[in-house]
């Protein structure tokens, strides 16, 4: 009959680079100019939900987030659904009485539904949770038996930084050899129990979707940043094997220092592209200001503690990344740094500095 419909539903964190991606050798099958590693957060906060379903009475792939039906005309939905379907298996749902084979799938088509529960495209990664949960969901739907560093090749050609949500816990993106990509996948470095003591903190500042999308900001990066060659050649490489070092031996000191210096220098590739992009600074004064803020207090307050207690990252969109090394140092941290937020004034920036709410007290 031509009644049934068969679904399946997943649910995919986003993950926060700590050593970043940004750079494509190869823009159509996105292979980076270097390796990344990322954490993924807990499945309760920032993820994307999607449910995929299959039916005979479907007329054509369809897809709708967070309620609003968008295009799948685009390259990277279609390299993705193409990958997934050319992997597709045999079906056999007994209850429902229904029998999809290997060559039923050519022909049927998908509705897709996905649900974003943090701002979309604000520099939160939302892209990275959306096409790995999408990838996943049509995996187990069309019985496409790959392990999860396959399915991550897959969900690269979504967003790179997806394949790296594949996870939890440390990921690595190796950006491979290989000129087709099929060696440019994530390997996890430790689950998400190994190092539970961390607690991140993400202020969202603006929920603004962002100026520069980070397609066009990598494409002008790549052609025109110096900085960024001497980045991916002479820097990441070295810092991969500091990162992948500091996680085993859950060292935050080093953790810290790798995370923040890298976020630095990502954002300085930013300045040094033509046209300068100001990921940090595309929001008002004041919500720039307060980013700017909370590095220079996190730095100082680590001088000040002798050891490093809150690590920073800041990726394409002005929000705040803060990892605390235990849960401790986060109370704090929400208590005194992020207490007035957002700021409402220049007096209110300014108390976290001087006044009776400093963190330095
Ligand atoms: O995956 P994309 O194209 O959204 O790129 C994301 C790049 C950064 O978030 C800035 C860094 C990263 O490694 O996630």
């Amino acid at each position: 009959s031509q009644k049934w419909v068969l679904m399946v539903t997943a649910q995919t964190p986003t993950n926060i680079a700590v050593i970043k991606y940004w750079g494509k050798r190869d823009e159509t099958l996105i292979l980076p100019v270097n390796d990344s590693i990322s954490v993924t957060l807990d499945p309760e906060h920032l993820c994307t939900t999607t449910t995929v379903s299959v039916s005979p009475a479907f007329d054509q792939d369809r897809m709708w987030l967070n309620g609003k039906e968008i295009s799948l005309s685009g390259g990277r939905f279609q390299s993705c659904l193409r990958e997934i379907r050319s992997r597709a298996t045999d079906v056999h749902d007994k209850e429902k009485g229904i029998k999809i084979t290997k060559k039923d799938w050519e022909k049927l088509n998908v509705h897709i539904a996905s649900y974003n529960n943090f701002p979309t495209a604000a520099g939160l990664a939302s892209s990275a949770a959306g096409f790995a949960c999408l990838v996943f969901a049509l995996s187990k739907l069309m019985n496409a038996n790959e392990d999860h560093s396959q399915l991550s090749a897959i969900a690269r050609r979504g967003s790179g930084s997806a394949c790296r949500s594949l996870y939890g816990g440390f990921v690595k993106w190796i950006m491979g050899k290989d000129e087709k990509g099929t060696d440019s996948l994530a390997v996890q470095l430790a689950d998400e129990k190994h190092w539970d003591e961390l607690v991140i903190v993400i202020a969202v500042v603006s929920s603004q979707q962002k100026e520069t999308s980070s397609t066009t900001g990598m494409r002008d990066t790549v052609e025109t940043s110096l900085l960024l060659q001497h980045r991916a050649k002479e820097v990441v490489p070295k810092r991969i094997l500091k990162m992948e070092e500091a996680i085993k031996n859950r060292d935050f000191a080093s953790f810290a220092q790798l995370a923040c210096t890298d976020s630095n220098q990502f954002h300085a590739v930013c300045l040094d592209t033509c046209p300068p992009i100001f990921y940090m600074n595309d929001t008002s004064h004041r919500q720039a200001s307060f980013l700017n803020l909370i590095i220079s207090l996190v730095e100082k307050w680590n001088r000040a503690a002798g050891t490093p207690q809150v690590a920073y990252t800041f990726d394409a969109g002005p929000n705040a990344v803060l990892i605390a090394r235990n849960r401790e140092t986060a109370a704090l941290l929400v208590q005194k740094l992020l207490f007035c937020f957002p700021p409402k004034s220049d007096a209110d920036l300014n108390s976290f500095v001087l006044g009776d709410k400093s963190i330095l007290k």
